[in-house]
């Protein structure tokens, strides 16, 4: 059986105070209305993780995740954050190929292929985000472009590896701008990653990988974006950073 996942990108946003109050507001709505077989994930940017950690403690179904790592275990890489590092405060899940960070900070697939093996490595999960822009998909290319991003930094792994991994489809088009993918949409192309996988690891790995969706989620429409068969719960930016909104899309399978 697959997880059902929410997770929530706070992106650059939150002061540590703010995070705080965020964060434990969280925690209390979801210890009281969240069913236990909902995970929840809250990746708020680096410099929130060492406290938000302290306010997740004894809660079973709140993991935290960061935004990115470096591919590189330690050294010479200024600014960067090592996945040890982030094992070491227990951090549990890292996002990796956000879309944000494919474009402003030129991520390559080869250079994800090597940041998913690193936090596998070290024992933490990725969660792979692939979309397309709307030029890709007016195109018609959608499905063959997303496709060939799960190809390209994910099909090296062996099966075992494999298993670990969290897939985050986040069409870039619906990212931030309140235009959310259709159900049939979000479907159709979860169906299609599905799909692609189980011709890789054989169909029992693909029904049990997860794959989230993500753009513009929120409380008035995810209830119809997880009842997709394929929809395995979403990586929300907005909503997340409000706890009633992120919370209620918790409640939405
Ligand atoms: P929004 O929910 O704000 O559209 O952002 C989605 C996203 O990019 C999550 O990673």
């Amino acid at each position: 059986m697959r997880q059902k996942i929410v997770a929530g990108n706070w992106k650059m946003n939150n002061t540590i105070e703010e995070g705080q109050k965020l964060t434990s507001e969280i925690v209390d709505l979801v210890k009281n209305e969240v069913t236990d077989d909902v995970s929840i994930i809250i990746a708020p940017s680096f410099i929130h993780l060492s406290t938000t950690i302290g306010l997740l403690e004894g809660v079973s179904n709140i993991a935290l995740s960061s935004q990115n790592c470096s591919e590189n275990e330690s050294g010479a890489f200024t600014g960067e954050v090592s996945v040890n590092m982030l094992n070491s405060i227990g951090v549990e899940y890292v996002i990796i190929g956000h879309s944000e960070r494919r474009e402003y900070n030129h991520e390559t697939n080869e250079q994800l292929t090597k940041k998913v093996d690193t936090v596998l490595k070290h024992g933490l999960t990725p969660i792979f985000c692939c979309g397309e822009t709307l030029a890709t998909r007016e195109g018609g290319n959608h499905f063959e472009y997303v496709c060939n991003q799960l190809t390209e930094s994910l099909f090296h792994l062996s099966e075992d590896d494999f298993k670990k991994v969290v897939i985050a489809y986040e069409p870039i088009w619906a990212i931030g701008t309140g235009v959310t993918a259709s159900s049939d949409q979000a479907q159709e192309m979860h169906a299609a990653l599905r799909s692609h996988l189980a011709t890789k690891y054989g169909k029992e790995i693909a029904d049990n990988t997860s794959i989230l969706y993500g753009g513009s989620c929120k409380p008035d429409n995810a209830k119809e974006l997880f009842a997709c068969a394929d929809v395995d719960g979403g990586l929300i930016g907005g909503a997340s950073l409000k706890s009633r909104d992120f919370v209620d899309i918790a409640k939405s399978f």
